[in-house]
């Protein structure tokens, strides 16, 4: 008996000493921040970045683990995993939220934002701050937005004007806009995890696919799509997420040392995005093994007319203020 009430005095006394970080007293946070895509390119300079910045400037109090590739955990698990606070940190791209919130759904809109500095633009003002915290309810906390670039649409024949994607199947993140997006140009979709796209397109189970340069690039899969359009369709960006009770459990004055590195490490992501698409497109170009496809405005306003009335299908869902918010940012005048 009185063994047994030690037992569980000990045992309350573990629980009320043990933080909700989960680290013991004394011994170091460990964050285990997971991805998909490959270390070089901006998402993966983010992950190390971090890592690197936290291991000079909070050593023996935080360590940061980096799992790349999908080597910890892929699309298909990696919320589930932070929710369970298996992993601390994520940077899933914007279009993979839609179980949270449908508002994070304006960032796949077809032709809504000009270019990347547009999408910066939005991200930084009041309607794209609060965006942060549209996943609060389920415990998903928006530390920052991570750039990777505008999407480019690749195939297995020559897509020139929207006509010429009737019928193919593409691959596409977990995003109803992308589904409509294709459905409006007549092509069909599959869903799948980034981690099976090259085998989808190698085997022909889906014939084109929509990323930025640097994940063409990283995964090779310019060597399985014999043509890319430079549409610049739309834009692929990430979310840096946490746990919000891991997050906001972290000691006061260490998170707020790790909020100052994400923001040292969000600026120099965002700053290099762009730079590193472009060198990996000359690099996909210089490979000899696609044809790249530039449109003319013409031929750009086409892509544009026919993907266009998806806006209005998810209007409702995003919200009429966000869509407008996100309209304003661009500079170029439209009709
Ligand atoms: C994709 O699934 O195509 C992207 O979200 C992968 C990534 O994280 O860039």
């Amino acid at each position: 008996m009185l063994k047994s009430l030690f037992a569980s005095a000990a045992c309350a006394l573990l629980l009320v000493s043990t933080s909700a970080h989960g680290a013991q007293p004394g011994s170091p946070i460990v964050i285990k921040f997971s991805h998909v895509v490959a270390d070089d390119t901006p998402k993966g300079h983010g992950a190390l970045l971090f890592k690197q910045l936290v291991e000079e400037r909070l050593e023996g109090q935080v360590q940061v683990e980096v799992y790349p590739n999908s080597t910890l955990y892929g699309d298909a698990n990696e919320l589930e995993a932070l929710a369970n606070n298996q992993v601390q940190l994520l940077a899933p791209s914007l279009a993979k939220f839609e179980q949270y919130t449908k508002q994070l759904q304006v960032f796949d809109l077809p032709f809504l934002f000009d270019d990347l500095e547009a999408v910066n633009r939005f991200q930084k003002r009041s309607k794209g701050r609060q965006l942060l915290r549209s996943m609060e309810k389920h415990d998903i906390v928006g530390l920052a937005y991570w750039h990777n670039g505008m999407k480019q649409l690749s195939a297995t024949r020559p897509l020139r004007v929207p006509a010429d994607a009737a019928g193919l199947n593409f691959r596409i993140q977990p995003s109803g806009v992308l589904e409509a997006q294709f459905a409006q140009i007549g092509a069909k979709t599959q869903k799948l995890p980034f981690a099976e796209v090259f085998n989808a397109l190698k085997s022909g189970t889906v014939q084109g696919a929509e990323n930025p340069w640097s994940n063409i690039y990283s995964k090779q899969l310019h060597q399985v799509q014999p043509y890319i359009t430079e549409t610049n369709h739309g834009v692929l960006d990430y979310m840096l997420v946490s746990n919000a009770k891991f997050w906001y459990g972290i000691p006061h004055r260490t998170r707020v040392e790790l909020e100052a590195i994400i923001d040292e490490v969000t600026y120099a992501v965002n700053r290099e995005a762009e730079a590193l698409n472009n060198a990996d497109r000359a690099r996909i170009q210089a490979s000899g093994s696609t044809q790249l496809i530039t449109l003319n405005p013409a031929e750009r306003e086409a892509w544009r007319a026919a993907m266009r009335p998806v806006w209005q299908q998810f209007e409702d869902q995003i919200g009429k203020d966000v869509i407008k918010a996100a309209e304003a940012v661009n500079r170029k005048q439209r009709q």
